[in-house]
């Protein structure tokens, strides 16, 4: 065989292994219906700060990939977090052709209306997403304003460990709990200071998680169990002189 031919074979293999490495296994088996939205503009200011618990999305590191899920895609705040692939399907006139999908986490909320239930997507039992302008503009001509979608649950990729943000005061402390790979939502938060037994956290909003016992002067150890129920320690994320309103990386992630 002439060396070329080898190295094109070489280069020809390589691609389709990096490929597949890269390529994500889906958590959902399958596609389910539903429509897509967009909210704000391509600078996605209106995405931050949502009913989520994040802040600004692009230091916490979900960029402009996001979108807010409809109440009966939301689970109380509970799925936020969570990624899925979105594709536009069944509207050749406003689904832009060869695009696959898009990916994004759900970091807001789409609030429902009951006092005008024609044309709210966002009511329950509708499952509806509102994406970032630019992921729906990637998927849809802008002009649609709204298009029948796919979707299904993928793993989350994210790069670093887990991070917890400390808020709140000595008898009220709140830890919202991002950067989160894999199944990426949250289901249950335990918090364990260095002179204190495990406490369970109480879900306060979105990934927002509190507890009233007071834990200052201790390093921080967090049990975090995901959504597909895998549980990961964090032993002594924090040092013993961790401050409200910092946020602390774990060098670990699901
Ligand atoms: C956390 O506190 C425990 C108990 O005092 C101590 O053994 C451990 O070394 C501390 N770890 C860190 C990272 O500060």
């Amino acid at each position: 065989m002439p060396k070329s031919y080898c190295l094109l074979l070489l280069a020809f293999f390589t691609v389709l292994f990096l490929h597949e490495a890269m390529a994500r296994n889906p958590i959902d088996s399958e596609w389910h219906d539903a429509h897509a939205t967009f909210y704000g503009d391509m600078s996605g200011g209106e995405t931050m700060q949502g009913a989520c618990g994040y802040g600004n999305l692009f230091q916490q590191g979900y960029g402009l990939e996001t979108t807010a899920l409809s109440m009966a895609l939301f689970n109380d705040g509970y799925r936020c977090g969570a990624c899925f692939e979105i594709k536009c399907v069944n509207d050749p006139q406003w689904c832009i052709k060869d695009v696959n999908s898009i990916i994004v986490t759900a970091t807001n909320f789409c609030p429902p209306n009951y006092d005008k239930p024609d044309g709210n997507w966002c009511n329950p039992p509708q499952k509806h997403f509102d994406l970032s302008m630019k992921m729906f503009t990637t998927i849809a001509v802008y002009r649609a304003g709204i298009v029948p979608v796919q979707y299904r649950r993928v793993p989350c990729v994210k790069s670093g460990g887990v991070r917890f943000e400390l808020k709140g005061n000595p008898y009220f402390l709140m830890v919202l709990v991002y950067n989160v790979a894999n199944a990426g939502d949250v289901l249950r938060v335990s918090i364990k200071g260095s002179n204190t037994d495990w406490t369970p956290m109480i879900h306060n909003w979105g990934q927002v998680w509190h507890t009233g016992v007071n834990l200052v002067g201790q390093n921080l150890s967090f049990w975090v169990t995901t959504t597909d129920r895998k549980a990961l320690l964090f032993t002594s994320v924090t040092p013993s002189n961790w401050q409200f309103g910092q946020t602390y990386e774990s060098p670990a992630n699901f």
